[in-house]
This record gives structure tokens, sequence and C-alpha cells, in this order.
């Protein structure tokens, strides 16, 4: 793993993206594997603001984000969907009809599940966006889920309803299920970087760095990728032992 150490959030933001970017502009093709929450916000603006000033188009590039919430549809504004609309799709030059996410609202969830992974089959992830949860999840794989998991249904743990509930109006509207890539999904992307902000974020961080490779912390599983790199800022670092 590749580890960079910035001084905070903005910088942290400005490093992850140039290392999409750099995808981006190489391969206008790219297949873009994106992440939700609020980590990634800060890059996604930097891109945006590079293809205002720079002109970098999306025009053929696609994407497919890691997760969604069950029960929700692309247009609630707490869906994944719309976040992404919102930070990044209706910013930038991207076809609606190149991005992809589960649907929060199919009525077979096993038929959707083998919907997206028939989907990832064939959209290999150039490069693969992650945040990490505070217990260590990535995507919504939360502690326990196999290293050799592919897109299923999650019960989500009350610690990630708690995280998540920040974002509803009260913690009893937080959907209880989502959709989730697999963790052999997201290991299969050429390239991973993944981004943390913040003191909170900083025990998870030292267990992927420097614990043992276990199920019960999931973002473990990157440390067996030959292209992973970590960018986090001074806060999300602070109990790493190694400098
Ligand atoms: C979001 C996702 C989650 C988040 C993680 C961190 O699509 O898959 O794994 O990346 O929960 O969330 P934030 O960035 O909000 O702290």
């Amino acid at each position: 793993m590749k580890v960079i150490i910035t001084e905070d959030y903005l910088s942290m933001s400005r490093e992850a993206a140039k290392i999409v970017l750099a995808v981006v502009k190489k391969n206008p093709r790219a297949v873009l594997g994106l992440a939700t929450g609020d980590s990634p916000i800060g890059m996604y603006e930097e891109m945006i603001r590079d293809h205002e000033q720079n002109g970098t188009s999306y025009e053929f590039i696609s994407s497919v984000n890691l997760d969604e919430y069950v029960g929700l549809p692309a247009s609630h504004v707490q869906s994944y969907a719309y976040f992404m609309r919102k930070h990044l799709f209706d910013r930038v030059n991207i076809d609606l009809n190149n991005t992809a996410l589960p649907d929060g609202v199919a009525k077979d969830k096993q038929a959707e599940c083998d919907r997206y992974n028939a989907l990832l089959a064939t959209k290999r992830q150039s490069v693969q966006v992650l945040g990490i949860g505070s217990n260590g999840h990535i995507g919504f794989n939360e502690p326990g889920t196999p290293f050799d998991s592919v897109t299923h249904v999650v019960d989500l743990t009350p610690n990630t309803i708690k995280d998540n509930s920040r974002l509803f109006a009260s913690v009893d509207e937080v959907p209880t299920q989502a959709y989730s890539m697999g963790i052999s999904n997201i290991l299969n992307a050429e390239k991973i970087v993944i981004v943390a902000s913040g003191e909170k974020k900083a025990w998870a961080v030292r267990q992927m760095i420097e614990g043992e490779i276990s199920p019960a912390v999931p973002a473990t599983a990157l440390r067996g990728h030959k292209d992973v790199t970590v960018v986090i800022d001074a806060a999300a670092a602070s109990l790493l032992r190694r400098e």
C-alpha cells in the first residue's frame, strides 16, 4: 500500500483527485468505481473544478457505484443515486446512461444483486474510490464479510446506522439494509484509492494498514491488492505507529 498523509481534508481531496484525474485523462473511456459519503465530496469538487477549468471530458467515461440503500428510489434525497447526481454527475459532462448504482427499489433483491454482478463483470473499474467506515467497512461490507463476497444485501450494523443517521431526520428513518458490491468486486479494480479524514477514522486506518489481515476489519483485504493508495489527513493518520 502506498500511504499519503496530508495536512487536512482539502489537501487529501486534491491528492486523491490527482490519482483519479490521471486515469480519466489517460483513458477517456475509463470506468470509475465511485463512493458516496463525506470523505470523497472534496475530491469530487476538485474533479468538477478541473472539468470547468481544464475541460477534462467525461463524455465516454462510465461509472459503477459501491452501494445503495434498499428501499430508497433514485429520486429520494438520501439515496446514493441522488448524492452522485448532486456531488458529481450533474456537474460534469458524464452521460447518466453510463452511470450505474444498484436499484434501491428493485422488486427482487437477489435478481438485482445478480444484475449488478453481471454488470460489474463487463465494467471492470479502472480505478475504485473508497471511503472507510469507523469500524473498517468498505462499501457496506461490514466486519465479518468474506473477502470473496460479491454484490449482496447487507443488514447494516447499529454502528453504521448511527454513523449514517446524521444525514436523516431521525435514526428511525435510516434504512436498515443496503446493496453493496462485495469485497471481491472491489478488489477486481485495476487501481484503488481510499480516502479518510478525521480522528474518528484513526482506529480503522491503523487496522487497515498495520493490523492483522482479517474479515473482522474488511479494509484489511486491500493489503492483498497490488495498486492501492491510501490518502489520509493527519488526524486519520494519528494512530499509525510506523512513520
Ligand atoms: C459509501 C460507502 C461507505 C463510506 C464509509 C465512510 O458509498 O461505501 O463505505 O465510504 O461509510 O463514510 P464517510 O465518508 O461519510 O465517513
